[in-house]
């Protein structure tokens, strides 16, 4: 008769135990609120004008009372806090084998790419019982990452990566919504995650995700080709030259910048440096280095750190000089190469 579901059917690992924080809170809150509610009904009743009740000797203090209901509820607090902390810290951490997903919110669409360079709007194919993590940002506004079937939210911001992991326990069909309202067509920025087994996934893989896109290659050789487009190798060889620091070995490294601080080459240090580089230059360096902030989307700069990723260290015994200064010779400018986009 009432077709009125409480919660969201639970279709990953958090779902459980974020049901069953959901549920402690609401028991307690209920419980808490009952109680209140009984006595102050039972004192309305008892001390109501002209009852004859007994107000003589009222009692001003009582320790063991005051104590019991300030300590009780400290307790009971914290223990909620902690609680709620440790479900919230963990969904932010994902495990190191976890599959990762690039998810792109712009007006008004999901944009969602995997490693193996299948790329989907509004839909979602993944395996199930198999960590993904999802490496989030937005072309444009605020936007909001939501399965409820996965208990899992996270806003998507606009020039900084979020990321937030779940593991499928269920194959099915999911709900995804964006639920920051973004602009007109907010409430149609929306689609499905499809949950397959393994097997289903693997067929589906094989398929080329039944046509869902047309382009196959990966992030890395995606970056690979905007590496060359832009001419990003005239200046940034395989050692550090005077035009650019070489790129090679650079994620996950110290960097030491022009104003004396240290940075490390991390996801978010590759997308400024790449869109706007001057506020973090390396040490040694001028201001040589285009801007690209109106010229490349979060997607291409996505695969740009992919490419840069695969460069790895320095190839061995490379006449990294020679190289570049061949490179160099025949170099066009890089603002140029970047306007025959
Ligand atoms: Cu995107 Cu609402």
């Amino acid at each position: 008769m009432f077709n009125l579901p409480v919660v969201p059917e639970q279709a990953s690992e958090f779902a459980g135990p974020y049901d069953t924080l959901f549920w402690a809170t609401t028991g307690l809150t209920v419980f808490f609120t009952l109680v209140v509610m009984a006595m102050l009904f039972v004192f309305c009743v008892r001390y109501r004008r002209g009852s004859k009740a007994s107000r003589r000797n009222p009692i001003h203090t009582h320790a063991l009372l005051e104590m019991t209901w300030m300590v009780i509820p400290t307790v009971l607090g914290l223990a909620m806090f902690f609680w709620a902390a440790y479900l919230f810290v963990e969904q932010r951490i994902p495990p190191k084998d976890a599959m990762e997903v690039y998810v792109i919110g712009k007006q008004w669409m999901w944009h969602l790419q995997q490693p193996n360079g299948i790329r989907e709007n509004n839909e979602l194919h993944v395996p199930v019982g198999k960590p993904v993590k999802l490496i989030m940002i937005s072309q444009d506004t605020l936007h909001s990452f939501f399965v409820p079937a996965f208990r899992l939210k996270q806003d998507v911001i606009p020039g900084r990566y979020t990321t937030q992991w779940f593991t499928a326990t269920k194959p099915g069909k999911y709900h995804m919504f964006c639920t920051e309202y973004c602009g007109t067509q907010h409430s149609e920025m929306g689609g499905y995650v499809y949950v397959l087994t393994p097997r289903d996934y693997e067929k589906w893989l094989a398929d080329g995700g039944q046509k869902l896109t047309l382009a196959q290659d990966t992030p890395v050789e995606r970056g690979k080709l905007l590496w060359e487009q832009f001419s990003c190798g005239n200046c940034h060889v395989d050692k550090d030259f005077e035009r650019g620091p070489s790129l090679f070995g650079l994620l996950g490294s110290k960097r030491k910048m022009e104003d004396g601080s240290t940075v490390v080459a991390d996801r978010s240090y590759i997308r400024e440096s790449i869109l706007d580089p001057y506020p973090k230059l390396t040490a040694g360096y001028d201001m040589t280095m285009p801007e690209y902030k109106t010229q490349l989307t979060e997607d291409q700069v996505l695969h740009l750190y992919e490419y840069i990723k695969s460069l790895g260290s320095a190839p061995s015994g490379a006449a990294a000089a020679s190289t570049g200064g061949r490179r160099v010779s025949m170099a066009a400018k890089p603002e140029s190469a970047g306007k025959n986009l």
